[in-house]
């Protein structure tokens, strides 16, 4: 099974979630710069900003094909712990990309909130979600 990691962070919270998730499934977590080929599973992370995701995480997946990936997973980081899976689903065109069904989510250290995290139990967390998900397909 071909696994990407693929993410986009401002400041870092979901680039660790992104990485961590990688690392359990041997794979190298890369920024949405980094084009994607042939993966029978994305994991996609991703952040809420005012309230949307960033534009750059829209049209990365807007522009996305099956022949790029197969399903998408999505994960993310937030202030308020609200997840960015309704908010991607609706950018997936292609209607032969599936869209996990579960979403996966944790809070983010914004300003005064969600201090140092994620934190080791968030990571954790992300990697059996990476494994559930993967022994799952
Ligand atoms: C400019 C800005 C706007 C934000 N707006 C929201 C928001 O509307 N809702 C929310 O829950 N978190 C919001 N946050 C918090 C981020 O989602 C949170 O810190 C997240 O972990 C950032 O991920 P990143 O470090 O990967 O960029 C905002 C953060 C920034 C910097």
């Amino acid at each position: 099974m071909n696994i990407c990691v693929r993410y986009f962070s401002r400041g870092g919270n979901t680039k660790k979630v992104a990485e961590a998730i990688a690392e359990e499934l041997g794979v190298e977590a890369l920024d949405i710069t980094n084009t994607v080929e042939g993966a029978d599973v994305l994991f996609l992370g991703s952040s809420m900003y005012a309230f949307t995701v960033d534009k750059n995480i829209k049209k990365f997946v807007s522009e996305l094909k099956s022949n790029n990936a197969k399903m998408i997973v999505n994960f993310s980081t937030s202030a308020s712990d609200s997840s960015t899976h309704k908010k991607v689903n609706k950018c997936v065109k292609d209607p032969n990309i599936q869209f996990y069904k579960e979403h996966f989510s944790i809070p983010g250290e914004f300003l005064k909130m969600n201090k140092g995290r994620p934190n080791e139990q968030d990571l954790k967390a992300a990697k059996e979600f990476a494994r559930k998900v993967i022994e799952e397909l």
